[in-house]
């Protein structure tokens, strides 16, 4: 479990807290996504979950060890792996193998369990073709997809991934959502995965909104899309179902709140 309690961030002592007072607990083998508007925090928070960012006050606990003791943070790294939105931030080798074997080398790890990682990895995020290329040739999904494999073969439980498709047209945001969903579910990876793209947070059990530094709404995407008023309050989209399905339900077609595909809101509606 990652346990944030009480947890303050700030970048500078002249400027108000990014995060002020946020408390959030994961449990192991959740989908969590996390949104919010611009600047209300969730980049800060995600690199908070691996001890990128220490806590000005506070604490957060990887399954009870605390970032803040540098003798932990091998150990946490081991477990939350983290992805960035811009994959080529992230991809510094010339092939594809040794680019997820590259975080592994610097971890100290033994030879073979290396090549055992790499090997698995290739293998979870169907890459095991491109092993040889340059990761600067392939396409933006490919890239992502790279970055996902060198991240898991480092942490075997929390993968945390900050707006990871945002860089990337439809189709390879399909592809690697699509990865990330059998990780899911075939590894039980928890997976922590701050967007704002509102279809990608019905990926999720649980979706946790923040505003200026705090968790303001905890529930399932469900509960969140049932009230497209404060989607807009909080700088969000609308879903273009929730938002029919609501203007529909507050004109007096209560059974169809809360409908969020378009199949389910054409049984509702075939049910009036
Ligand atoms: N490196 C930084 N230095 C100073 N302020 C920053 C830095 N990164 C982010 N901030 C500020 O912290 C706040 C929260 O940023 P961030 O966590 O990136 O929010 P989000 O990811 O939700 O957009 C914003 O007001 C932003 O301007
Ligand atoms: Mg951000």
């Amino acid at each position: 479990m990652i346990e944030v309690k009480d947890l303050h961030y700030s970048y500078s002592k002249q400027e108000a807290p990014v995060l002020n007072g946020l408390d959030l607990r994961i449990e192991p083998g959740q989908w969590l996504a996390v949104v919010g508007r611009n600047g209300s925090g969730k980049s800060t928070l995600a690199r908070c979950l691996n001890g990128l960012f220490l806590p000005e006050s506070g604490s957060v606990l990887v399954d009870g060890m605390d970032t803040a003791e540098e003798s932990m943070l091998y150990p946490i790294r081991e477990r939350v792996a983290f992805v960035f939105q811009n994959p080529d931030n992230q991809l510094v080798a010339t092939s594809v193998e040794d680019d997820i074997a590259f975080g592994l080398e610097n971890l100290g790890i033994p030879r073979e369990e290396i090549t055992d990682r790499v090997e698995q990895a290739l293998s979870v995020m169907r890459l095991a073709d491109k092993r040889d290329k340059p990761p600067h040739l392939l396409s933006g999904g490919e890239k992502q997809r790279v970055a996902i494999a060198g991240a898991i073969a480092m942490a075997s439980t929390y993968l945390v991934l900050d707006e990871p498709t945002a860089m990337l047209d439809p189709l390879m945001r399909l592809e690697v959502i699509d990865s990330l969903t059998r990780l899911h579910r075939e590894q039980g990876l928890t997976i922590i995965y701050v967007t704002n793209i509102m279809e990608e947070v019905l990926l999720a059990d649980r979706v946790v909104l923040l505003d200026q530094g705090r968790v303001a709404k905890d529930c399932t995407p469900a509960e969140l899309f049932s009230d497209p008023a404060y989607l807009i309050e909080q700088g969000l989209d609308v879903p273009q179902i929730s938002y029919l399905a609501g203007r529909l339900a507050d004109a007096g077609y209560e059974s169809l709140r809360g409908a969020l595909a378009v199949d389910e809101l054409a049984d509702r509606l075939c049910r009036i």
